[in-house]
């Protein structure tokens, strides 16, 4: 395939076939943090994160390092946390409550709301001519979504809910809880992060749709370790439970979820948790309160998916969000948000943590499986020889279409396949295509003909 650092011939989702460039070059990445990261809506946090004014904490929104702040009268801000004066990063502290962060290089001192308060030597050094009113930090657009914060730096960007479509419907699930509240979520203190030696993309795309790789988690399905720290009393019964797997995509914001949908409306309550009659006893509830919330949408269960570009959820017991911070071509940060339903007993909470820590922790059993397929797909990435030929997305070409079901769709989101295929990686890199280039891809131009 032809290079170019546009991103243009790179892809090509009609044949599935990607050109490993994409993994490993610096122009490609470069160009990338201003035309699909510099234009997009991130996530870079939880209003549970800063509960009372004052409050603030650290983040990033994409590869750029910000500070999210709550001020005296409840905002929230995100501001780029880099000084005007000479690009020492204002805030130094991971979190806590300040009016204003004074620059620890020649301090110059901001507010929590960016602007900029207080100079060393303003009237001798300066002659009182310095105009403080455009040297105050650099803020962001900020949405607030049940209890997500999101920032971009794009002031032509589309408003959020624009830039969500569809995958507004999902999202707004998770980030509800499974009491449904409007911000029925909180973070667990402390993220968790990792550095990989892989470039971002792997993970996302993986998140969007990689119902392939089951074989990289074999081991712990073979120890048969429960990863709740209960011991396994399922009350799971296959039978009762058929459902069918799907993959919902949104072509025209690139977003991808993960869902189940169950043959029958009203379904029972099935048992994950019997261990624990408490535990039990909640996800009960819960279960059937959200059959009465969301009527018959409650046949479709939230796995989990990916908003464009780099958030990803996990849903039902691994309630967590996670973040790609790309930091070059090869080196990609994860950072980790575990989440609990806020109202829940202690003990819910317990288990939860329990369940995300054993999944994904440092000693994590699950996830850290990915991370070293992303970390090794690298080398192929960046192999002159493998790079004679494109990575292949060739998993169910054609075969995906639209939802072929005798009866209507009933989610929210444009395409509907199921099973394994590699349709929503398809659709995430049209999407990254059509921002690097500007045209069009493949299932847009579809949809248009
Ligand atoms: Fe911040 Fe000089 S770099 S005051
Ligand atoms: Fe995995």
């Amino acid at each position: 395939m032809g290079y170019d650092s546009a991103g243009g011939g790179l892809i090509d989702t009609r044949t599935g076939m990607i050109d490993r460039t994409i993994f490993s070059d610096q122009a490609i990445f470069d160009r990338e943090m201003d035309l699909v990261f510099g234009k997009s809506w991130l996530f870079v946090g939880h209003e549970s994160q800063i509960p009372n004014n004052g409050d603030y904490f650290l983040s990033q929104a994409g590869r750029e390092p910000v500070v999210v702040t709550r001020d005296a009268g409840g905002d929230v801000s995100v501001l780029l946390n880099i000084c005007t004066h000479r690009g020492m990063p204002v805030c130094r502290y991971d979190k806590g409550n300040a009016k204003r962060f004074t620059c620890p290089y020649h301090g110059w001192t901001f507010s929590n709301t960016g602007e900029l308060s207080g100079v060393p030597l303003n009237s001798e050094g300066y002659g009182g001519k310095l105009d403080r009113s455009k040297w105050g930090m650099i803020k962001a657009r900020v949405a607030r979504y049940y209890g997500s914060i999101w920032a971009t730096f794009d002031e032509a960007a589309p408003s959020f809910e624009d830039f969500l479509g569809d995958m507004a419907w999902w999202l707004r699930e998770f980030m509800m809880g499974p009491d449904g509240e409007d911000d029925g979520l909180e973070v667990i203190d402390g993220i968790l992060k990792n550095e990989i030696p892989s470039n971002w993309k792997f993970g996302a795309e993986n998140a969007a749709g990689d119902l392939y790789h089951d074989v990289s988690h074999k081991s712990v399905q073979r120890v048969g370790l429960a990863l709740t720290g209960l011991r396994t009393r399922h009350t799971w019964d296959a039978d009762k439970a058929k459902f069918r797997m799907l993959n919902i995509t949104f072509p025209a914001g690139g977003h991808a979820v993960r869902g189940n949908l169950y043959d029958v409306a009203g379904r029972d309550y099935q048992s994950q948790w019997g261990a624990n009659p408490e535990v039990d006893a909640y996800f009960r509830d819960a279960h059937f309160a959200r059959q009465k919330r969301i009527g018959e949408r409650e046949r479709l269960l939230n796995r989990g998916g990916v908003v464009f570009p780099n958030f990803i959820y996990n849903a039902a017991n691994r309630t967590s969000v996670t973040s790609y911070v790309p930091r070059a071509p090869g080196r990609t940060e994860i950072w980790k948000w575990i989440f609990v339903p806020k109202n829940a007993p202690q003990v819910v909470k317990d288990v939860m943590r329990h369940y995300l820590l054993r999944y994904t922790g440092p000693a994590g059993m699950v996830e850290q499986d990915d991370f070293e397929n992303w970390g090794s797909a690298q080398i192929g990435a960046e192999s002159h020889l493998a790079r004679r030929l494109p990575m292949n997305y060739q998993l169910r070409l054609g075969g995906h279409a639209q939802w072929a079901w005798p009866e209507p769709w009933i989610g929210a989101g444009a395409l509907v396949d199921e099973g394994v295929s590699e349709h929503a990686q398809r659709i995430f890199y049209d999407r990254w295509t059509e921002m690097m280039t500007g045209q069009p891809q493949a299932f847009r131009r579809e949809a248009a003909e």
